[in-house]
Formats: C-alpha cells, sequence, structure tokens
C-alpha cells in the first residue's frame, strides 16, 4: 500500500472515465482547478481493446474510474437490467483494472460502500462501523451484490485503490443525484443514521490520494454518522425555514422500492489516519453545503 509519492503536478496525467457522470465530470473541473493535466476516456469499459487505445494515446500516469451504472431513476433499474449492469459494474471495471495492471498505472475506483447493513456485530447507534477488511453482508439490491462482488475480485489487482462512497452530498443541491435533494423530493423518508460522502470535501482527497500512490480498499465517507430528519433538520435551518417532511417506516418504504436499501455505519479511522484534516459528517455537512447554501 502506498508507494512514494508521486512529484510534483507537472508528471501528473490523469484518465479520468465517466465524463458525462456526476462524480466523473466533477473531477475534471477539480483537476482543472488545480492545473492538473487530464483526458477523459473515450473507451466503454467493457471494451478493452478501447482501454488499450485510450492508454496508448494517454499514457496517464494514474486512472480514474468514475464509470458505472447506477441506474435511473434509482437503482432498482439494475434489478431489471442485469446484464446490463454486469457488463459496465462487474466486466467492465474488472477489464479496466486488468489493463491498468498490465501498465503498472494505479486505478482510482469509485465504487460503494453500500455493500453492508447493520447486523448483531455492528448495530445502529453502535459507533461500530465496518472496517475495510470486513466481509460485504448487504445482497438485498443486485447493484450492491454485484458491486460486492468486484470488490472481492478486485483485492487480487494490488494496482487498484478501491474508494467505498455511500450516499454522495454535494454543495449543488439542484442536482437530483444527490443525497439530500433525493430526501428532500421524496414524499415520505425513512430516518436512519448513515455514513456518507460529502464529495465537495473528499473528491480532492481522491485526487490526493492518486499522488500519493494509495491502493487497497478505503471507507470513503466522512467519519460518525447522520440520519435523515437530521440532515432536513439542517436543510429548514439553512435553505428553507418552510420545509416540511414525512417520515415512514422500513416496512413501508419496501412498499414503493423494488430492492432493499443498505444502511450502514462505514469505520472511517484509516482515511482519518492518512488525512487528519477530515471533518466529520455533520460538520462537512455545515462547512461544505449548508453554510454556501445559507439564505441571506
Ligand atoms: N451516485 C451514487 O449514489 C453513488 C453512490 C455510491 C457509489 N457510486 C459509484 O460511483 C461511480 C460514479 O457514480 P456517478 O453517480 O458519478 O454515476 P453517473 O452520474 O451515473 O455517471 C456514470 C458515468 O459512467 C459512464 N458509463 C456508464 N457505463 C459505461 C461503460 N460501459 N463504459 C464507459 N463509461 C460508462 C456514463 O457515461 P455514458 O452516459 O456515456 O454511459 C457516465 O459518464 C459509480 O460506479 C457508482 O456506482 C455512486
Amino acid at each position: 500500500m502506498g508507494a512514494e509519492a508521486n512529484g510534483s503536478s507537472s508528471s501528473l496525467n490523469f484518465l479520468i472515465y465517466g465524463r458525462t457522470g456526476w462524480i466523473g465530470g466533477t473531477l475534471g473541473k477539480l483537476c482543472e482547478s488545480q492545473g492538473i493535466s487530464y483526458t477523459y476516456g473515450s473507451g466503454r469499459l467493457e471494451d478493452r481493446r478501447s482501454l488499450v487505445a485510450d492508454l496508448d494515446s494517454v499514457k496517464p500516469s494514474h486512472v480514474f474510474n468514475a464509470a458505472g451504472v447506477t441506474g435511473r431513476p434509482n437503482v432498482d433499474w439494475c434489478e431489471s437490467h442485469k446484464v446490463e449492469t454486469i457488463r459496465t459494474n462487474v466486466a467492465g471495471t474488472l477489464t479496466l483494472a486488468d489493463v491498468c495492471r498490465e501498465r503498472g498505472l494505479v486505478l482510482i475506483n469509485y465504487a460503494t460502500g453500500c455493500i453492508f447493513e447493520y447486523d448483531s456485530g455492528h448495530p445502529l447507534g453502535s459507533g461500530l462501523g465496518f472496517k475495510e477488511e470486513d466481509t460485504p453482508n448487504f445482497t438485498g439490491s443486485f447493484y450492491s451484490k454485484t458491486k460486492a462482488m468486484v470488490e472481492e475480485l478486485l483485492k487480487n489487482y494490488e494496482n487498484v485503490c478501491t474508494l467505498r462512497v455511500r450516499m454522495p452530498i454535494s454543495a449543488d443541491l439542484s442536482n437530483p443525484r444527490n443525497f439530500i435533494t433525493k430526501i428532500a423530493r421524496y414524499e415520505k423518508v425513512v430516518d436512519i443514521p448513515n455514513s456518507m460522502t460529502i464529495l465537495d470535501e473528499l473528491l480532492p482527497i481522491s485526487l490526493e490520494m492518486a499522488k500519493r500512490n494509495l491502493t487497497g480498499i478505503w471507507n470513503f465517507t466522512n467519519p460518525g454518522v447522520v440520519s435523515h430528519n437530521e440532515i432536513l433538520e439542517m436543510y429548514r435551518e439553512y435553505v428553507d425555514p418552510s420545509f416540511t417532511w414525512k417520515n415512514f417506516t422500513l416496512e413501508e418504504q419496501a412498499k414503493v422500492i423494488v430492492a432493499p436499501r443498505s444502511n450502514n455505519e462505514l469505520d472511517a479511522t484509516k482515511l482519518k489516519t492518512e488525512f487528519p484534516e477530515l471533518l466529520s459528517i455533520k460538520e462537512s455537512l455545515v462547512k461544505f453545503v449548508f453554510e454556501p447554501n445559507k439564505k441571506a
């Protein structure tokens, strides 16, 4: 894990997959703001030859995979599009890891932490989060089940840095993919504490992880948990004093979704040790999301 640091940004040349996506699009903007040379991959993940052609022409220092299918409007799509899900998220991701390994390139892979659910060893409210070495225990949705399989296989690729992203949030509250925007628009929401990823804080950290050539599995969430109601209360306090919402139970939620959703706490100690400045989830929400959106 972690070879020597890569030197100045002039030696960096990032190849990024996921140009049209939320995370991939944001990565390009970050590289621009930091003066890092980058190119978006034009290949499709499941087409090995197209990936090799990208590597040949770009000659990257590092590769970032923010490509994948997440389903529209949500992951329930994967339940009825299993082969398409396997093609990109399983065959495609493994192919990209393999071509990067052939060239000795670190692959920063935006994966998911939605492969765990609270259990007797990690009960809700206990503060005992799942660690990087824990075996995924959530197979309720096809999306999560296949992501867990890929994570297990990618452990054999010493060039891969697996980032377990969860319920991503950004300051852009107009983005329908933003977890805050999602729950603010739902007719009813459950109220369960979860680990979450503040992209405005963590995506820059992922660029730094590439510079440090970090590999292996990382819980890529802010330390601690926050519940749906706590987020919506902050939303009301900072953004819209007239905002109201309704809660429902997990059993009631199950009636309006196809596949169950994962709820968990991930232990972010490993990331916090590498990046001591990392804020807790509630601090990060205030600093990166709610203060910038505060109504005058
Ligand atoms: N958003 C979340 O809630 C969330 C949570 C945890 C983890 N993640 C993970 O983070 C990654 C990025 O998420 P995101 O929210 O940024 O996704 P997104 O907005 O849906 O973007 C996905 C990107 O992947 C590209 N793509 C899809 N299939 C491809 C293929 N076969 N070959 C090449 N490119 C392909 C898409 O391009 P085209 O339009 O050209 O297909 C698009 O640019 C995903 O792997 C996801 O599982 C997301």
